[in-house]
């Protein structure tokens, strides 16, 4: 997958996809993600790239041409099946939109900074618009980045255990059960019982229930959506 990122603070976006799971989507080649500056297609010689908002009031707009100039150039190389603005009024990401976007080729995000960009980049261009949650951010990059790691680690090859995507919180609509590791005690708390004996059948059981159990008391929210 391809994953072209828009922005005026590329360094912003370095340092997520250059460690641990989405290093090695990029070095296996599963992944490929190129940030691009928007100043090199700004519209004139000091890199203007964002204008006063007609109707007044603070905050600048990013305006048109650098956009369309920036979609216009990268789309003559490669046909992008979905140009996604980050927002905090898009739709609020959750994992079946990342399982979505995760089926896909080409991907071009948008990151707006100020007080967004022109309307008609978003009526023209934009086919999804996402948030990552009901807060403002300074700019669009780390939801950025965050929809990146969202759909790096579901793609084929990129988690070494090909399972362990699908026994995510939310993959099933259930938030994941407990997990436990070395000692056997801590501090006076013990792992269950049932994690040491070694039955795995009884041991899926325990899993599900604790799944259902969390789920319930944390997001009964989620419940709702299981038939
Ligand atoms: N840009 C600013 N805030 C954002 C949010 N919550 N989600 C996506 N993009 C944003």
């Amino acid at each position: 997958m391809n994953i072209d990122i828009i922005t005026i603070q590329p360094e912003l976006l370095k340092s997520p996809f250059e460690h641990s799971i989405m290093k090695r989507a990029q070095e296996k080649n599963l992944l490929s993600v190129e940030v691009h500056h928007l100043r090199k297609w700004a519209v004139n010689e000091y890199g203007q790239v964002d204008d006063y908002q007609y109707g007044g009031g603070a905050g600048m707009v990013m305006m048109c041409e650098p956009l369309s100039k920036a979609i216009e150039e990268l789309s003559a190389s490669r046909k992008f099946d979905e140009i996604i603005y980050l927002t905090p009024d898009g739709k609020t990401l959750n994992q079946k939109i990342a399982n979505m976007l995760s089926l896909k080729n080409n991907l071009l995000l948008l990151c707006g900074h100020y007080k967004g960009i022109d309307e008609r980049i978003r009526q023209k261009y934009v086919t999804r618009e996402i948030s990552i949650g009901d807060y403002v951010l300074s700019g669009g990059e780390l939801a950025a980045a965050v929809l990146v790691d969202a759909i790096g680690r579901l793609l084929p090859g990129v988690l070494g255990d090909e399972t362990s995507a699908l026994t995510d919180s939310f993959q099933d609509n259930l938030l994941a059960p407990p997990v436990y590791t070395r000692p056997e005690e801590w501090e006076g708390l013990k792992v269950p019982d049932i994690l040491m004996g070694g039955n795995h059948k009884k041991i899926d059981e325990w899993r599900y229930e604790q799944s259902l159990q969390r789920t319930r008391e944390r997001r009964p929210d989620l419940l709702d959506s299981i038939e």
